[in-house]
């Protein structure tokens, strides 16, 4: 890299470090001082951005002008496509500073801490970690062997060591703990017990809980003695599905025929537009239903919602309708828009609650999710570890 180069990323990562300062993403001085140091786009040499209209990938090298600007600003960047469902999907990804910044601050990360990261990537959170930290405290593992080999080489190459190991992070990293603290930027289903396990005794472990599609946010869970316990942030964040490696598609029966229309006032995205009345529903939902939307075959815009199950039944729900009242249609053994229509009902009931009022609890042998306080009488059955 050229002396100009070099300067460039500097004053951009500075700048970076201040703008989330501002935003209030950033509040103390080492993780200031980290985000200024860290050079992103060594970790970053190169990304994908899908064009709008098209949606083919585009390839961006982040040494360029352009892609400096892109790699020191508050963007999620996508870093490895995976084309084995026929489709080229993002596999990987260098999550946006600003939200990596604000699970740290959350997490309450301090020096002396031994910190474990499931969920590797490009390695720029285990480079901020070992920045503040130092190397032989920060652990972190992925399961793409590749994606570890590329990181350690690349870290290396920038000043910091951390341990790398390519493994399946459900298990945590039982060899290195107790560590004071999890983080983890895959979401999983419900907690697994070797992370809890691997906890020193009054440690901290944050990860995003996602039942379902899309149905979760990040929860920061407490050591006690018997358990882990603890709420979910205000600020909503999803991040993509653990996967183990093993993971078979899932076999959907043809949609079923025979259908009933009548009308609802649950709204038809709660996905997008209320996503704790989703979480709450997908906690209801069977595994693996599909959302989507159904366009006008004329104009291509967007007339429904659609809700989709392996055993063949569906839901379509329109997006408009006179004074909040839209047609649902459903059909098969599962009434899915029901789901959403209780889990609405009960949200408003509780008086539209937000996230911070909802928490999990995970023992060895059940979790779940509560409303105001862990012993109900509002709570709802995770999935057990043992499905992960
Ligand atoms: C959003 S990226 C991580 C971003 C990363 N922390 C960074 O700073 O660039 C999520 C990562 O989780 C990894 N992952 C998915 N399933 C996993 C599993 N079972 N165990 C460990 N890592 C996993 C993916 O390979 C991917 O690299």
């Amino acid at each position: 890299m050229t002396a100009r180069g070099a300067a460039d990323w500097r004053s951009r990562a500075r700048r970076l470090a201040l703008l989330l300062s501002e935003r209030g993403d950033v509040t103390d001085d080492a993780w200031r001082s980290a985000v200024g140091a860290v050079p992103r786009h060594r970790l970053v040499p190169e990304a994908y951005r899908q064009e709008a209209g098209t949606g083919a990938w585009q390839r961006i090298d982040t040494a360029s002008d352009g892609g400096l600007d892109l790699v020191y600003s508050p963007t999620t960047l996508v870093t490895a496509l995976d084309d084995s469902s026929g489709h080229l999907l993002a596999s990987s990804s260098s999550t946006k500073p600003d939200l990596m910044l604000r699970m740290l601050h959350v997490l309450d990360v301090h020096e002396g801490h031994r910190v474990l990261e499931i969920g590797t990537g490009t390695g720029y959170n285990a480079a901020l970690l070992a920045h503040r930290l130092g190397d032989d405290a920060v652990y972190s593992v992925d399961v793409d062997g590749e994606l570890v080999d590329v990181a350690r080489h690349r870290l290396s190459e920038i000043g910091f060591e951390p341990t790398l190991v390519a493994a399946d992070g459900v298990e945590g990293l039982p060899e290195h703990a107790p560590f004071d603290r999890i983080i983890s930027t895959c979401s999983v289903p419900s907690v697994p017990w070797s992370w809890a396990e691997q906890l020193t005794s009054d440690g901290k472990m944050l990860l995003d809980l996602k039942v379902g599609n899309a149905g979760g946010n990040l929860v920061a869970l407490d050591r006690r003695p018997d358990r882990v316990e603890g709420r979910f942030t205000a600020r909503w964040a999803t991040f993509m599905t653990m996967w183990h490696g093993r993971d078979a598609p899932v076999p959907r029966a043809p949609r079923a025929t025979c259908s009933t229309e009548r009308s609802t006032t649950a709204p038809p995205r709660p996905w997008e537009s209320h996503r704790v009345v989703w979480f709450l529903a997908q906690l209801a939902l069977p595994r693996h239903v599909g959302i989507g939307l159904r366009l006008d075959p004329d104009t291509l815009r967007p007339v429904a919602a659609t809700l989709d199950s392996p055993d063949g039944s569906w839901a379509s729900v329109d997006l408009d309708g006179a004074g909040g009242i839209r047609r649902v249609v459903e059909a098969g053994p599962i009434r899915l828009w029901a789901s959403v229509e209780d889990a609405h009902d009960r949200w408003v009931g509780f008086g539209e609650p937000d996230w911070p009022r909802f928490g999990v609890t995970a023992q060895p042998d059940r979790q779940w999710v509560w409303l105001d306080v862990p012993a109900g009488p509002n709570t709802w059955p995770l999935p057990p570890p043992s499905d992960l």
